[in-house]
């Protein structure tokens, strides 16, 4: 058996479009809606189908929602965050800008995951990993990915919370030596997406115009013109 080869319909592509550019890195506005288990599971199998290097599969995702074991990690947020604030020291604008920020969902959300890197799931020759270890941990973000746009596609909102310290984190979630957290998500049903990330609204960066980060054929070629005609368009897509 396989999937046919055409393109997807019109009204597909436009919802896979759709949960790219609407999905959005959520910390506010969860509702007190919970997800139900077949919704859960949905997202759950759809990270679970990402690519992985050698097919390796190499996640876990621990499910979270007792209150004690989230404020632990509240706690770890909190004292990363102060360490955080201080390496501002030299740019106190930057700094009040910083300390305004809400960063975090983890107890406002519904639930919290934990994805986890294992190295030696499938023992220690994972194919196409042996030159670049790294593979392995760039699998388990194709998976939180996924994750993430379904649960747009599902109506959820998803945080990424990054300011945490990982050995916090192995202990509190029990998790042995060789097992890396990757990715401390909050996942909630929420009153709005944003149109534009948190970040540019709040002026502290902007959207790169695509144009700057595209090369043609080798690092230092950005301006070619006539490559399939993609400089005219994207010249044409600035500001996106
Ligand atoms: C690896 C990674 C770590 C992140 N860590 C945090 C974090 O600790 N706190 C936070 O508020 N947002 C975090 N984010 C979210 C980014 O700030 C967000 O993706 C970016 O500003 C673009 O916004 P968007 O996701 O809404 O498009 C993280 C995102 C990624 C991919």
């Amino acid at each position: 058996m396989s999937t046919n080869v055409d393109s997807f319909t019109i009204s597909e592509k436009e919802g896979l479009y759709k949960a790219v550019f609407s999905r959005r890195d959520i910390r506010s506005h969860f509702n007190d809606k919970k997800i139900p288990g077949d919704v859960l599971v949905r997202i759950l199998n759809a990270a679970h189908h990402a690519p992985s290097v050698g097919f390796s599969q190499p996640w876990d995702f621990i499910l979270i929602k007792k209150r004690d074991t989230r404020l632990r990690v509240k706690n770890s947020f909190n004292h990363e965050r102060e360490k955080s604030i201080s390496l501002l020291d030299n740019d106190l604008d930057r700094q009040d800008k910083y300390v305004n920020l809400k960063l975090e969902g983890i107890l406002e959300s519904d639930i919290n995951i934990c994805v986890t890197y294992n190295p030696e799931r499938f023992g220690p020759f994972i194919l196409g990993r042996t030159s670049i270890p790294e593979t392995g941990e760039y699998s388990v973000c194709c998976a939180i990915q996924n994750l993430w746009l379904a649960a747009r596609a599902e109506g959820i909102g998803v945080g990424w919370v990054s300011i945490l310290s990982i050995e916090d984190l192995r202990k509190i979630l029990g998790i042995p030596n060789h097992v890396k957290p990757i990715a401390y998500l909050c996942l909630g049903y929420v009153n709005k997406f944003e149109d534009r990330p948190d970040l540019e609204r709040l002026d502290w960066l902007r959207r790169t115009i695509l144009s700057k980060v595209i090369h043609f054929e080798n690092w230092n070629n950005t301006e070619l013109n006539n490559w399939n005609n993609t400089n005219k368009i994207i010249q044409n897509l600035n500001g996106m």
